[in-house]
């Protein structure tokens, strides 16, 4: 998604813009921009296309001053182009805005605006807010409270920076259900729409709630609510090292990123489940037996590779608990009427915590008295904030657009929360826990084990790379682990892949099944292995080459498939985590032969801020 930063101290703004810019890039973007306030005014740069082409710009044309803004867009309203990229400007250059979301009420306030004489040369939503801006400055109100009553007028998602010709040293930032920072630095300040954009600068950040301006100087970083009261925020020490966003001697962040699972799990499960406790520590989570017992349902509510995690919390939670538990798509939950009352729990999982319909569904939740618990990664993001209980990951910033350290930490995350309430019900003994928490120990172990062994989905991929059309089949656990290998390889090798449920093959989509077809099918369920086994060898009869995922010592049935790719063995609720790796590195290692742009594949954002 879009990317905004913005600077105000000493130091040349465009070097700092560009470089913040250069480590939004992660997110996806068409576009980028700068502006400039060179002291008496603003000055513009913006680039169709990759950084370097705004690089090429700015060598050409330099442009100076200490204050500025910058922003990679990710199009929404109108096509990639030089003139929809931002920063937007009014008229006559007194205002400059760049602006992650979108603005939904855009229309009636250009037509508005229109009529007023302002003229308009994008088809962006943003255009319409610097006008905005400006037609209320020119009316005889100060910059900050013409920033003010826009933001009364406008309706959506927003984050925004803002300069004005006339404030030579003043950047405003805004924000609605969009993530916005303020970093603080010494004698100089930031803004940035993600950490890492600025993290090389500052560790001190403050986050910002909805509808909150920021006023920022130089030496100083005043906050405003809504009603235009200051309010005193603390500072966030942001914890992990840029290191962690950056690639580290690996080709890519999405191979960085899968080689630090073992790390993250480790992390993670000493710290839910230290040594000598029989018990999960569920610190962030205020919720209790006596709530537990009187729930009647539970919503598992995320998008993507979040949702697949969610499908397997489903599974555990009702498996451990009996509690009822419904897994949805969060863009689906939002309109379809779901029964929410204070007897529901709303899970959501999101590694972002910024995802709009996940953001979206959790207040819909909220509203109907619900209580909600998040499952995040981005600490201090909106998710988590609103969230009656937040269990974060703590996976360290996940930079490429292809999830995987958060999806295999959320699977890990959703099997504590399911052991933690099975506790509380008092469904299980100290000793079936203490067999539990070995296995979950036994993790990240295992997963070293299949990494360094990555030359297996190498080699295979090298030898499947030519397939178009792709089936992963699984049935249980194995078959969500399907859905997120086969999502893999759509997005980041743009091949043709379905997930099926193994059992419904022979219900349409065996149709489609012929020798040039490649199955992956997982069977790491014991209780389902020969149901699964049953399907290869239908579809082997069709002519498709199949390529199994199961665990060590399941040699029987090599006769039935091409190729096998062997995990450690492991419990059935461990080896969702494990099967899921080889299904990374297969989709890391296809899109690696096709040569695509495996970290920030086309189309795809790294967060969606919008619906
Ligand atoms: C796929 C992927 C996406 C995200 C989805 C939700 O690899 O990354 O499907 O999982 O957009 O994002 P979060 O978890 O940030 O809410």
């Amino acid at each position: 998604m879009c990317g905004i930063v913005g600077y105000v101290g000493p130091s040349q703004a465009p070097t700092i813009l560009m470089d913040g810019l250069k480590r939004l890039e992660y997110r996806g973007y068409d576009s980028a921009g700068i502006a400039v306030h060179d002291g008496n005014r603003i000055n513009m740069l913006k680039a169709k296309g990759k950084l370097i082409n705004l690089a090429e710009k700015l060598k050409e044309n330099p442009v100076k001053g200490t204050l500025g803004i910058g922003h990679t867009r990710w199009a929404t309203h109108g096509a990639p182009s030089d003139i929809n990229s931002h920063p937007q400007l009014s008229g006559d250059s007194v205002i400059a805005v760049v602006h992650n979301g979108i603005i939904e009420n855009y229309l009636d306030i250009k037509e508005e605006l229109s009529q007023k004489g302002y003229k308009f040369v994008s088809e962006t939503d943003t255009e319409t807010v610097a006008h905005l801006i400006d037609f209320y400055y020119k009316s005889g109100m100060g910059f900050f409270e013409s920033v003010f009553k826009t933001l009364e007028r406008i309706e959506g998602a927003y984050a925004l920076g803002i300069l004005c010709k006339d404030y030579p040293d003043t950047l405003i930032a805004a924000r609605k259900n969009c993530p916005l920072v303020v970093g603080k630095g010494q004698g100089e300040n930031f803004i940035a729409s993600d950490i890492p954009a600025i993290l090389h600068h500052t560790r001190d950040v403050y986050f910002l709630d909805d509808n909150e301006i920021a006023v920022i100087k130089a030496d100083s970083i005043k906050i405003y609510d809504r009603n235009q009261n200051e309010v005193q925020r603390d500072i966030y020490n942001v914890k992990w090292d840029i290191d962690a966003a950056e690639k580290g001697g690996y080709e890519h962040f999405m191979i960085k990123e899968i080689n630090e699972q073992p790390k993250i799990i480790q992390d993670l499960v000493e710290r839910r489940m230290p040594e000598g406790r029989d018990t999960i520590d569920m610190s962030g989570i205020k919720l209790r037996k006596e709530n537990i017992q009187n729930l009647s349902r539970i919503y598992i509510v995320a998008c993507g590779t979040a949702y697949h995690a969610g499908l397997i919390g489903k599974s555990l939670i009702e498996k451990l608990t009996r509690i009822p538990v419904i897994a949805d798509v969060a863009s689906e939950f939002r309109y379809r009427d779901p029964v929410l009352d204070e007897k529901t729990l709303l899970i959501v999982v999101s590694q972002s915590g910024e995802t709009a319909d996940t953001l979206e569904a959790l207040k819909m939740a909220k509203r109907s008295g619900a209580r909600v618990m998040a499952v995040v990664n981005a600490v201090g993001s909106s998710i988590a904030r609103e969230a009656d209980d937040v269990f974060y990951i703590l996976a360290g910033p996940e930079i490429s657009v292809a999830s995987t350290k958060a999806f295999t930490a959320q699977v890990v995350a959703m099997e504590l929360i399911a052991l933690s309430m099975a506790q509380e019900l008092g469904k299980f003994s100290t000793e079936q826990f203490n067999k539990i928490k070995e296995e979950i120990y036994s993790v990240p172990s295992s997963i070293s084990k299949i990494l360094q062994k990555s030359s297996v989905e190498k080699a295979l991929a090298e030898k499947y790379s030519g397939s178009s059309n792709v089936f992963f089949i699984g049935r249980g656990l194995d078959y969500i682990v399907s859905m997120e290998g086969s999502l893999k390889l759509k997005e980041i090798a743009y091949l043709h892949s379905e997930a099926y449920a193994a059992g419904e093959l022979k219900h349409g989509p065996i149709a489609m099944i012929d020798e040039n077809t490649l199955v992956i099918a997982v069977l790491t369920q014991e209780e389902l292995f020969e149901k699964t086994l049953s399907n290869i060898k239908e579809v082997k009869a069709r002519g498709a080459k199949v390529l199994a995922v199961a665990m060590e010592g399941k040699s029987e049935f090599k006769g039935e498939v091409d190729d096998v790719i062997y995990i450690p063995r492991s419990s059935w609720m461990t080896a969702p985590i494990l099967a899921a790796v080889p299904a990374q590195l297969f989709a890391y290692y296809v899109a690696y032969c096709l040569g695509t742009d495996i970290d920030q594949p086309r189309n795809l954002a790294k967060s969606v801020t919008v619906e």
